[in-house]
C-alpha cells in the first residue's frame, strides 16, 4: 500500500470513474479527481467515498473542477476528452483533443512537473507527443496506455478460442494504437510455448488466429458499435493500473506503453507503443526487439499513420 502517494486523474468520465473506483479499493494512495464540469468530479467522489465508508475503507479523495488542485501529484492519469462515437475512428478526435491536452499539458507544467504522467486520451499516440512537448517533462515521465489493452484483447480472444486460461498467454501488441497496430505473433506464448506450435499440433487455425488479429485490430471499435455512446472503459482502466502500479510500486514490469522514441526503433521524435520497462523512475528501458521483415514493415507501417497525425498535432502547436 502507498497512502501516501497523490494519484491525480483529470477527467471524470466513464475510465476517470472506474479508475478512481480501482484505485481506492486497491488503496494505491489518495485521489483527485478532476473535471471541468461542475459539481462531476465532486458529486462522484463523494459517493466513492461513502461507497468506501460502507466498506470501512479510509482512501482519501478530492472531486473537482479545479485544476490546480492537480499540485504535486506523484502521479497522473489523463482520460479528459471526447470519446468515439460509431463510424468515428480515434483519429477523427485529434483537434478536439489536442485542445485539452494543450490546457492540461499547461497546467501539468505549472502544478506538477515532476509527476509521471500516463495518457489514455485518444488519439493516443499523437496526444502523449503533445503533452510530452507542451508540458517539457523527461521523456522518461510520460506514457501512453494502449499496448497492454490491447494485448489484453487479443489474449482474451485466443483464451476463448484455445480454452486456455487468459493467465498463461503472453502476448505483447506494438505500434500505434489504430487500425495499424502490430499483434507479434512471435512473441505470443502459451506458458513459454510458441503459439506456432499450437497452430502446428492444429490445435488453432492459421485462419483463426488471423481472424483474431484483425477482431483485437477492431476490438475498440467493436465496443463502440455495441454501446453506440461510450467506448470501452473497464479494460482501459485496468491496463491503466498496471503502468501506475508499476510506477509506484517500482515494479519493472516490461509493458507496451506509448513512449518517446529517438532513434529506436528507427523511429524519432515520436510516441509509439513498443515494450517498455516501468519502475520507480518512469520508463527506465526501452527494449527493442529485431524484428523480422514483415513485422518491420507492419510496424513501420503503423508509425507511418501515427506520423501523420503527430505532425497534425506540430501545426496546432506551432
Ligand atoms: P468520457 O466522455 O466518459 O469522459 C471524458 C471526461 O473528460 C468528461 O467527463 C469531460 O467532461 C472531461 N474533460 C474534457 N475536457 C476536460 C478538461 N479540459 N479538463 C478536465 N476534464 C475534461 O470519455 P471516456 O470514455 O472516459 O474516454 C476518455 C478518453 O479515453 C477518450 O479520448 C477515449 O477515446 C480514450 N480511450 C482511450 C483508450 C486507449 O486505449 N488509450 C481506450 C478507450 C478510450
Ligand atoms: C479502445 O481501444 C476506443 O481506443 C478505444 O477501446
Amino acid at each position: 500500500m502507498s497512502h501516501d502517494k497523490k494519484i491525480s486523474l483529470i477527467g471524470a468520465g466513464n475510465i476517470g470513474t472506474i479508475l478512481a473506483f480501482s484505485i481506492s479499493r486497491k488503496r494505491l494512495g489518495n485521489i483527485t479527481l478532476v473535471d471541468r464540469v461542475k459539481g462531476l468530479a465532486e458529486g462522484k467522489c463523494l459517493d466513492l467515498s461513502q461507497s468506501l465508508s460502507a466498506e470501512n475503507l479510509n482512501t482519501k479523495i478530492l472531486g473537482t473542477d479545479d485544476i490546480s488542485k492537480i499540485k504535486n501529484s506523484h502521479a497522473i492519469v489523463i482520460t479528459a476528452g471526447i470519446p468515439r462515437k460509431p463510424g468515428m475512428s480515434r483519429d477523427d478526435l485529434v483537434e478536439t483533443n489536442f485542445s485539452i491536452m494543450k490546457e492540461l499539458g499547461n497546467a501539468i507544467k505549472k502544478y506538477s512537473p515532476n509527476a509521471f504522467v500516463i495518457c489514455v486520451t485518444n488519439p493516443l499516440d499523437a496526444m502523449v507527443w503533445s503533452l510530452k512537448e507542451i508540458t517539457g517533462i523527461d521523456k522518461k515521465m510520460i506514457v501512453g496506455m494502449a499496448g497492454i489493452l490491447d494485448s489484453a484483447r487479443f489474449k482474451f480472444f485466443l483464451s476463448n478460442e484455445l480454452s486456455i486460461s487468459t493467465d498463461s498467454i503472453q502476448t505483447m501488441v506494438l505500434g500505434g494504437h489504430g487500425d495499424t497496430m502490430v499483434p507479434l505473433l512471435r512473441f505470443t506464448s502459451i506458458s513459454g510455448i510458441p503459439l506456432s506450435e499450437f497452430i502446428k499440433k492444429k490445435r488453432i487455425s492459421k485462419d483463426k488466429v488471423d481472424k483474431i488479429i484483425s477482431r483485437t485490430r477492431n476490438g475498440g471499435g467493436e465496443i463502440v458499435a455495441l454501446m453506440k455512446n461510450s467506448s470501452a472503459f473497464f479494460s482501459p482502466a485496468t491496463s491503466a493500473i498496471e503502468m501506475l502500479e508499476s510506477y509506484l510500486f517500482d515494479n519493472r514490469r516490461i509493458l507496451p506503453c506509448s513512449a518517446y522514441l529517438e532513434g529506436e526503433y528507427n523511429v524519432k521524435d515520436m510516441c509509439v507503443g513498443v515494450p517498455v520497462v516501468i519502475s520507480k523512475d518512469g520508463v527506465e528501458e526501452i527494449i527493442e526487439l529485431d524484428l523480422q521483415n514483415s513485422e518491420r514493415n507492419e510496424f513501420d507501417n503503423s508509425v507511418k499513420a501515427v506520423k501523420e497525425l503527430v505532425e497534425k498535432c506540430r501545426k496546432l502547436l506551432a
